[in-house]
């Protein structure tokens, strides 16, 4: 969080997330004519500048009683343009505090709950029975921020104004066309989450710990779900006829959602019917591509505030498609504004790089996949066969796991190369995606995914015996393919290291000549699930050995809320 200071420290406001202000040249213009200068050329600096601005303007026409606080702070968000989250302060305004947003996202956390004659405005029949003041109120961008504070809380909605005076709290909704902002009533919410996710426990990192989670994570995600050889999703039945008539299912994601959407595409496309595309987010923008009221949009978000994701589900909205959410994020942008959709339970993440979210997205859109596809006769055995796989997926992925060891191993004799290529297809193109997006980001080391089927239209042209190439080879559909893959890679002398099923080692790699890691064969869908911890282990491994910031890669964000 940045804190925003006037020069004579009169105005504070604070920065939560990432903020883009659209007009700030238009207004710093105006405000360099004013007599304020800049020391910056960021596009923030504007916002206590033009509070104080406002706030001289009012006091100069007519003395400093005339201007409440919440004015300035209206009159700054009525010119500001963009997406934002603040927190104003001032000693102008004793005991008094301001929040406000649009597009980012703020929660407020209430440590205690207001006694009615304290002017606050929620009400709750869950929740709000007790007497006496809140004690605490903690403003957060992020749900796992203020759980070892309070579960009770609050998700601020676009263009609400949040007014702290004296312990008490109201909350306003901003309105263009009207001067004064309106009271609104809105009711706290329980957070279920306990404070052991947000702590390292015994790991040195986030990232190693998500990792080593995924087991009890993606329990989680399944349970309570999977019930008398069909599945459950609360969330989705009352949705499941419209989304089977549906003309297409649209995935709409970015970075590790996208692929997790690429890795569930051919199940639900198989148990479906249905035609399934994948858009990235942005892309979708870019091009304001076809959508119809007769489309399912799937919107595959972690944190549920990506911006782009949310404004491509504003878009599909507009266009009238069913929307669903899929996100980890309960009250999150994403999951109100859906018209439906699945939490993926897997709790709390905070390393930057995604790793339990993935899986525990594959796996709720497999469990989409095996709702819509209900009614199919023709994949019945199928379905059923996935069912009764999934409970026992947990504890193939502590299997795998095991390989913490030889990950680290092959992260040691990768620290000096200077790319790294994923080769994969079919249900695996993703984990080749994804496994080479944890390098990237985490690692710092160029990094690309590869759909083996495309090696011969380029990528085989960079192959020589420096360049280290992970191919994905389990035994699926795609088996036979990968073995020439493998031994077009070998003809050029390629540095091969080659991702198989346990015991297909010497059928993969016949003269020993490639370094081979061996995963526990599962059912084709949930393959990804398992081929990418060993990746995902190996993006860890490297960037602690290379010496890079894990949790916290350079330039990167872990929820990207402006566009
Ligand atoms: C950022 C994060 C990625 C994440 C992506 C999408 O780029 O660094 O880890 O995959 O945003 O985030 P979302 O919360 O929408 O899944």
């Amino acid at each position: 969080m940045l804190e925003l200071h006037t020069h004579d420290g009169l105005l504070m406001v604070h920065l939560l997330q990432e903020i883009v202000i659209h007009n700030h040249q238009v207004l710093k213009e105006t405000l360099i004519r004013h007599g304020f200068t800049f020391e910056s050329e960021t596009d923030t600096e504007v916002i206590p500048k033009l509070a104080k601005f406002v706030f001289d303007k009012a006091r100069d026409e007519g003395g400093e009683q005339t201007v409440t606080f919440t004015q300035v702070v209206t009159e700054v968000m009525r010119q500001l343009e963009g997406a934002y989250a603040l927190i104003f302060k001032s000693p102008h305004y004793p005991n008094e505090l301001i929040a406000c947003k649009r597009g980012s996202t703020l929660i407020l956390g209430v440590k205690e709950l207001a006694d009615a004659n304290c002017g606050t405005l929620f009400h709750d029949d869950k929740t709000l029975t007790t007497n006496g003041k809140p004690k605490e109120f903690f403003f957060s961008s992020d749900l796992c921020a203020i759980v070892e504070h309070t579960k009770n809380y609050l998700a601020i909605e676009d263009d609400e104004v949040v007014h702290i005076k004296d312990g008490c709290v109201s909350i306003l909704k901003f309105d263009y066309g009207k001067e004064k902002p309106a009271s609104v009533q809105r009711a706290l919410s329980v957070l279920e989450m306990e404070v052991e996710q947000i702590k390292k426990g015994n790991y040195d990192h986030f990232m190693q710990k998500e990792i080593h989670e995924q087991p009890h994570s993606l329990t989680t995600t399944m349970r309570g779900r999977l019930r008398d050889n069909d599945v459950v999703l609360g969330g989705l039945k009352d949705h499941l006829k419209t989304i089977r008539h549906s003309r297409r299912i649209i995935f709409i994601g970015c970075g590790t959602s996208y692929n997790a959407a690429l890795a569930a595409r051919p199940f639900m496309e198989e148990l479906s019917g249905i035609p399934v595309t994948l858009e990235l987010a942005s892309d979708l923008l870019d091009r304001q591509g076809a959508m119809y009221r007769e489309d399912t949009a799937v919107f595959v978000s972690q944190s549920g505030e990506t911006a782009d994701t949310l404004l491509a589900l504003e878009y599909a909205l507009e266009n009238g498609a069913l929307c669903v959410g899929i996100t980890n994020t309960v009250g999150s942008t994403l999951a109100r504004k859906t018209h439906c959709g699945v939490h993926i339970n897997a709790g709390c993440e905070i390393g930057v790089a995604s790793t339990k979210a993935y899986t525990s997205q594959i796996v709720v859109m497999v469990m989409m996949a095996l709702a819509i596809g209900a009614d199919k006769i023709s994949t019945q055995s199928k379905r059923e066969a996935i069912i009764n796989a999934l409970p026992d997926l947990p504890n193939k992925v502590s299997e795998v796991l095991k390989l913490d060891n030889e990950m680290k191993d092959l992260a040691e004799s990768l620290i000096e190369a200077q790319s790294l290529f994923v080769f994969g297809r079919g249900y695996n193109y993703a984990t080749a995606l994804e496994g080479a997006l944890k390098v990237k980001e985490v690692a710092l080391m160029h990094s690309e995914g590869m759909l083996a089927g495309e090696m011969k239209h380029g990528p085989l042209a960079l192959v020589d015996e420096t360049l280290p190439i992970i191919v994905i080879a389990t035994h699926d559909a795609c088996f036979s393919k990968q073995q020439s893959v493998i031994q077009q890679l070998h003809a050029r002398n390629g540095r091969l290291i080659v991702m198989c099923s346990k015991g297909d080692a010497s059928s993969v790699c016949p003269s020993g000549s490639c370094r081979v890691i061996e995963v526990p064969q599962v059912a084709d869908c949930l393959q990804p699930v398992i081929n990418i911890v060993p990746l995902q282990l190996l993006a860890y491994h490297l960037t602690v050995l290379r010496g890079y910031d894990v949790d916290q890669p350079r330039n990167l964000a872990k929820s990207v809320t402006t566009q």
